[in-house]
């Protein structure tokens, strides 16, 4: 039975909890292998709207175990936010909601240094929740796993270390002016949360190996985007973890072997939240009705997100670098009512016309855009390709046919129901 990857082709916020969502009816395991509470995911059921962070988007399918993978970073006063949240929605968490004790934690000290970095000149519009400052402790080999919070002797030395490290960093980084929180500060911080996770703490390597192995259905996780991974994204506007398809062996412990299936996720357009090189964006009247009725505000920032057109280039980029075996393509409907719809096609660049990325020269190529006609009709209730007009139709297949990626669903709205499924990846 199918472990199936789903990953961001994007800068993001393409739609994958909803998309994790419906996926994990029929699961046994949803894993979340990588970043941390710079993700928001969104889950609409009828009317009722809840997002997640840290937490996997199976989290609303009571018979699903979730998995918070040693890829993450985690705060642990987001967490038990998180947590405090779903309980008083009256979700059941008990048994089924695990965590990595070799995942690492944000703490107070990797949040202020992320905003004193945001204030500077070299800000890349981070979410400014730790997550870069936490990871470069982790590959700096002075991190702390959640394991930690088992021991507070062990933990206070730790912290101590680490804060002894990065006050030199945080006195530069505040003129002088800002204090790295002293170790006492830090373990009060931390500590209302310890007796809440330490219980949840597993060897989640060996939990998710054995699960796979089992033949169960398990959904890997991804958060961000291809677009904003550390080795393959627009670099250094990128967050500082592996969101393509290659993190999630890496961060939930698996071999690429056990893998049957990577789902990319990608916008019938294109949106990016803080900066760096976005080519297809629109700075008009089109660009500010795409985030209207798309609703593109960030759902950790709140911050309004740039949008544009869909990027094909990019888009088969993402599939190669993750070597997707199938696309979701989602928010369809939030075209809809667009005289026309454009799509960049190529790039013109000092080098000539390449229908490749040309990720060197993002801030000087020009995209190369085809335009097709638009369509009025409300989309929504579409269940079958037949019934979307014809003009989505032909956008739809065009994008399929330039992406070199087979369709495996359509989204048209927020909601559950508001989809074409075009093919199970959980066949029964
Ligand atoms: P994620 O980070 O990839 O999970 O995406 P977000 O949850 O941050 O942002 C996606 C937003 O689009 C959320 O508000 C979703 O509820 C919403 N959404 C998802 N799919 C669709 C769709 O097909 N149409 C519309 N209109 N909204 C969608
Ligand atoms: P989901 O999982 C969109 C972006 C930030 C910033 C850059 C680095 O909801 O798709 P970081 O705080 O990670 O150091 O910020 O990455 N970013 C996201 N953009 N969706 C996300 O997650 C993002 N997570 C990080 O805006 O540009
Ligand atoms: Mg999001």
């Amino acid at each position: 039975m199918p472990a199936i990857v789903i990953v961001g082709a994007q800068w993001g916020d393409e739609g994958k909890g909803k998309i994790v969502d419906i996926y994990t009816e029929r699961a046994d395991m949803v894993v979340r292998f990588g970043g941390g509470p710079n993700a928001g995911h969104t889950l609409v059921v009828g009317d009722d709207k809840l997002v997640v962070r840290l937490v996997p988007s199976g989290i609303l399918r009571a018979e699903t175990t979730c998995v918070l993978a040693q890829g993450m970073v985690i705060d642990p006063r987001s967490l038990v936010t998180e947590l405090d949240e779903l309980e008083r929605r009256g979700i059941k968490l008990a048994g089924r909601l695990l965590v990595s004790d070799r995942a690492h934690v944000i703490f107070p000290y990797h949040v202020l240094i992320d905003g004193l970095r945001e204030k500077g000149k070299d800000a890349i519009g981070t979410t400014k929740r730790g997550v870069g400052p936490c990871y470069e402790d982790k590959v700096a080999r002075r991190g702390i796993p959640l394991g930690a919070f088992r021991d507070t002797n062990r933990l206070r030395e730790l912290v101590g270390r680490a804060i002894d490290d990065w006050a030199p960093i945080v006195h530069h980084l505040g003129a002088g002016e800002v204090q790295v929180p002293t170790v006492d500060e830090v373990l009060a911080a931390i500590e209302p949360t310890r007796a809440r996770i330490v219980p949840m703490l597993v060897d989640s390597q060996a939990l998710v190996e054995r699960t796979v192995r089992a033949g169960k259905k398990v959904v890997l996780e991804g958060a961000q985007g291809t677009l904003l991974d550390v080795d393959h994204g627009t670099y250094p506007f990128v967050t500082s973890s592996t969101p393509t398809a290659g993190g999630a062996c890496v961060g939930a412990g698996i071999g690429p072997t056990r893998i049957d299936e990577v789902v990319g996720l990608v916008k019938a357009y294109t949106t990016r939240v803080g900066g760096g090189p976005f080519p297809t964006e629109l700075h008009d009247h089109i660009g500010e009705r795409i985030r209207k009725v798309g609703a593109e505000f960030g759902s950790v920032t709140g911050r309004p997100r740039r949008t544009g057109w869909l990027d094909l280039p990019a888009l088969r980029y993402a599939v190669r670098v993750n070597g997707l075996d199938a696309l979701a393509i989602t928010k369809l409907d939030v075209l809809t009512g667009l005289d026309e719809v454009k799509v960049c096609v190529a790039y013109d660049t000092k080098h000539g016309r390449t229908e490749d990325l040309p990720m060197d020269e993002l801030d000087s190529a020009t995209p190369v855009y085809q335009s097709f006609g638009g369509w009025t009709e409300e989309l929504g209730s579409a269940r079958a390709m037949t019934d979307l007009p014809k003009a989505a139709r032909t956008y739809l297949e065009f994008v399929e046919k330039q992406a070199e990626c087979p369709f495996i669903l359509v989204s048209t709205g927020p909601r559950r129901d508001e989809t074409i499924v075009l093919r199970d990846p959980f066949p029964l």
